[in-house]
């Protein structure tokens, strides 16, 4: 099969969570762009999603926008079967949703903490557990993908490199990474894959006050001398989950413009 064949998502049905905006938004697009169906979670943000569907349709494919808190099981349980009903059983989950509660340690208050926590960290496990139980129902259809089912997280080069001021986050993320690892382990004789896809700065609303405050300070941090768009990670997504694909299994994808070559060494140390 031709490579470019290989990266097609024909007849194959996406989860994306926190998909209204940002890199969730971009990564359904690019899905949809590469031939998959979408549900398009969001938690708030309705019209956003609506907005995100109508760019799905755009290409010819089926998008559906649908409300849930990531942190809460029932809230998670509802979506997938939300999911199933419109559009089958997936083949492919992006578990991207998450926050920021800045604070230096001794002012982070313990809701800060848990709020991160539980979505950036809790709802990987909710989404996790719950794409794979699908993936399984689902099995193997070798018309559409060599693989049963493919879970990406959305991490961060900050599950490698400490943020001060941002404990929780940076602690969230450092979780996925063994989180990500320990599932694809558990599950890749079942020839389910699980991987990771981790942005550097990317131009976002979780970003927007720093790159206004101090965009130079972000660019310096950046040996490729950019700040991403969520479309350099929403094609990343889009080609993880294909079977072009198909033999990285428990991996990372850093998508940082060099970010984590730690660019502050560069002539010094
Ligand atoms: C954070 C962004 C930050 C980037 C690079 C991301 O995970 O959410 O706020 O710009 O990492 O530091």
């Amino acid at each position: 099969m031709a490579s470019s064949d290989l990266m097609r998502l024909d007849g194959q049905v996406a989860v994306v969570t926190g998909a209204s905006s940002g890199i969730g938004r971009a990564s359904a697009i690019a899905l949809a762009e590469a031939g998959a169906d979408v549900a398009v979670n969001y938690r708030s943000k309705d019209e956003a999603a609506r907005e995100v569907v109508a760019e799905i349709e755009k290409r010819g494919r089926k998008g559906v926008a649908m409300q849930a808190d990531i942190s809460k099981e029932d809230d998670v349980l509802a979506l997938f079967d939300e999911a199933e009903e419109t559009l089958g059983l997936p083949d492919i989950v992006m578990s991207n949703a998450g926050i920021q509660r800045d604070a230096a340690i001794a002012d982070m208050s313990f809701d800060d903490w848990n709020a991160v926590i539980s979505i950036n960290l809790g709802g990987g496990f909710l989404v996790g557990r719950e794409a794979i139980r699908r993936f399984r129902k689902k099995g193997l259809r070798e018309s559409v993908s060599r693989s049963v089912g493919k879970l990406v997280y959305d991490s961060s080069v900050h599950q490698q490199i400490p943020w001060a001021f941002r404990a929780n986050y940076a602690a969230a993320k450092g979780g996925i990474d063994l989180l990500m690892r320990s599932l694809a382990q558990e599950v890749a004789h079942e020839k389910i894959r699980v991987n990771s896809v981790a942005p550097g700065a990317i131009a976002t609303a979780i970003n927007a006050e720093a790159r206004e405050d101090d965009k130079q300070a972000i660019l310096d941090l950046i040996p490729y001398g950019r700040i991403g768009d969520p479309e350099d990670i929403g094609r990343v997504v889009a080609w993880l989950v294909s079977d072009a694909a198909d033999y990285i299994v428990g991996q990372t994808i850093f998508a940082d413009g060099g970010m984590t070559l730690y660019p502050g060494f560069r002539g010094n140390g």
